[in-house]
């Protein structure tokens, strides 16, 4: 029924009149009179012989339209056998209704003719799904639907966004909400439209719970359709949000395409609900070929809350080398503009103001060092309670010992000016971060970097070698490392030249490309449920 909801209206009408036709058929000779009546008389003798190419050709219909409606890309051999059981079982109820006619038997010629004709119409539909589609050829582009539940500028949607605009040629994008993301995919010449998830929908959020869960399936339901419909001109679907697995991955798998999940977060408590993380590995591990975590830590939560090791490759972020940077005018200017002295030790924090960022913690750190600065750069981007977070970081920049001290500069799409005049940029996040971004991105601006030890973070730097890794939550400590760079220059310049280095070599945004490109690749050959990813591991490890 929901295969039927999401084809085109025509092909609905298509549809119905071909079922009403082979329903037609198959009950025609059995009404009444079994002599069929627009037969001239001396034909009736051969009402049986008949009787047997009708029900062929009406099983062979109902064969040709099951597969068009139902028929898939993958699986092909498991889903045809599914239909011609189905198929017959219909076919031997239809004979055993038939016996309550009056001199009427279970004929076993109509059963073979209806077997026979439906094995010959899925055939036929599996032909003429290959001629209209054509076979994915292991050379040609696959032409990819990324699914991303936000139109706000995240870490994942930055991340899409250069993956997307690398193959903007073979590539949509389709969004749950409207905003600056759209605009950034346009102007990247990259295909973008807009489903609305209803408001129901948009206000579950990763800890919602059962009943909040409930109320938003109807919205939910209709999305599904509408991304199943666009699906089908595709040879993979490309999940990068949790809500777009959820949403994307029936919607994939009713449209026939394999599915990729990137996987942006790490699954556990403090980011997600019991309920949700349950749902979320369910999915993944229903409809999910192959899944790309952004970190060791990201792929090893998501195993260890169940989810399927062998579909699960790390790819990390990936970036661009910045080539042109700030003169010392420009960094002069833009430290006046927000009200700088020319002298202050400015710490950079960037990313969305969230309690899990911890932006908190530096500015709790800040209190014991009279003379720096902070620059937060960046907002409060998705959730209400995010929103009051962002409120009360102010009225914490506003106590006496802190007052002047904290810049808030809000989002900016140029990152990078802001990279250039920091001191020193620091990452705080009080739960595991799973990969961060603007860690590397700090790295790559040759700055020291002071993160937290765990998650992805953990993994970006090397302590004391490329960066110094802090306990998460803990104030004081940050406090402490800060002055420890602040008070050894040799320090700070020898871990930003080594982080500098190491960056360029791991997370150069060509070669991650390639690593996406290999599992989109993959996933859009294989026709089964074997692991997809095994070989692109194995080539992303030798490649390392
Ligand atoms: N960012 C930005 N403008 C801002 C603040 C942050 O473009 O004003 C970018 C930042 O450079 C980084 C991303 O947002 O690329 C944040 O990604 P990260 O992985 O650090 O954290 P997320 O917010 O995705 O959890
Ligand atoms: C998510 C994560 C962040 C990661 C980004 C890109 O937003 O919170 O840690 O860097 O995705 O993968």
């Amino acid at each position: 029924m929901a295969a039927m909801i999401m084809m085109k209206r025509n092909a609905r009408i298509a549809l119905m009149v071909l079922l009403t036709a082979g329903l037609w058929l198959a009950l025609k000779p059995t009404i009444g009179n079994r002599r069929l009546t627009f037969l001239p008389v001396r034909w009736s003798e051969y009402v049986d012989f008949m009787d047997f190419w009708f029900n062929l050709g009406a099983f062979g219909l109902l064969g040709i339209t099951a597969w068009l409606a139902f028929g898939t890309k993958e699986k092909i051999l498991s889903r045809a056998f599914v239909m011609v059981g189905i198929i017959t079982l219909l076919n031997v109820l239809l004979e055993l209704v038939q016996t309550s006619i009056p001199g009427r038997a279970v004929d076993m010629a109509d059963l073979w003719a209806g077997l026979l004709g439906c094995v010959i119409g899925i055939a036929s539909g599996l032909v003429s799904q290959r001629l209209m589609n054509g076979r994915h050829p292991n050379n040609a582009v696959p032409q990819v639907l990324f699914l991303d539940q936000t139109g706000r500028l995240g870490g994942a949607e930055l991340m899409l966004l250069d993956i997307a605009s690398a193959r903007a040629a073979d590539s949509e994008v389709i969004l749950f909400h409207d905003g600056e993301f759209r605009a950034a995919l346009e102007s990247a010449g990259v295909k973008t439209r807009v489903f609305r998830l209803g408001d129901e929908a948009s206000a579950v959020d990763r800890q919602a719970g059962l009943s909040r869960a409930l109320r938003c399936v109807p919205g939910l339901v209709d999305l599904m359709l509408r991304i199943a419909r666009a699906a089908r001109s595709f040879d993979v679907v490309y999940a990068n949000t949790a809500k777009a697995l959820i949403i994307g991955g029936p919607a994939a798998k009713l449209a026939g395409c394999p599915l990729v999940f990137h996987l942006h977060d790490i699954v556990a408590d403090g980011h997600f609900s019991a309920l949700n993380r349950r749902l979320l590995i369910f999915c993944a591990n229903t409809f999910a070929n192959a899944v790309i975590a952004n970190s060791e830590a990201t792929k090893a939560a998501f195993i260890s809350s169940g989810g399927r090791a062998e579909r699960c490759v790390v790819i990390p972020n990936g970036f661009l080398i910045p080539e042109v940077r700030s003169t010392a005018a420009d960094i002069e200017s833009r430290r006046s503009s927000l009200g700088i002295p020319p002298d202050a030790w400015i710490v950079l924090m960037a990313g969305r103001l969230a309690h899990w960022k911890g932006q908190h913690v530096l500015l709790e750190a800040l209190q014991a060092m009279p003379d720096a600065h902070a620059v937060l750069l960046g907002d409060a981007l998705f959730t209400d309670e995010d929103r009051e977070y962002a409120r009360r970081l102010h009225v914490q920049a506003a106590v006496p010992a802190l007052a002047g001290r904290v810049h808030f500069a809000g989002f900016q799409s140029e990152t990078l000016p802001f990279f250039d005049m920091a001191d020193v940029v620091v990452h705080a996040s009080v739960f595991p971060e799973p990969f961060g971004r603007v860690i590397v991105e700090g790295m790559l601006a040759c700055k020291p970097v002071i993160a937290s030890r765990a998650g992805g973070a953990a993994e970006i730097l090397q302590h004391e070698h490329t960066g110094l890794l802090v306990e998460p939550g803990n104030a004081r400590e940050l406090a402490d490392v800060m002055m420890r760079l602040k008070n050894d220059p040799k320090l700070a310049a020898d871990l930003a030249q080594n982080a500098q280095r190491t960056a360029h070599d791991t997370y150069a945004l060509h070669a991650v490309q390639a690593k996406i490109e290999a599992v989109i690749r993959e996933t859009a050959c294989c026709e089964n449920e074997q692991a997809p990813v095994a070989e692109t591991t194995a080539q992303i490890r030798q490649a390392a």
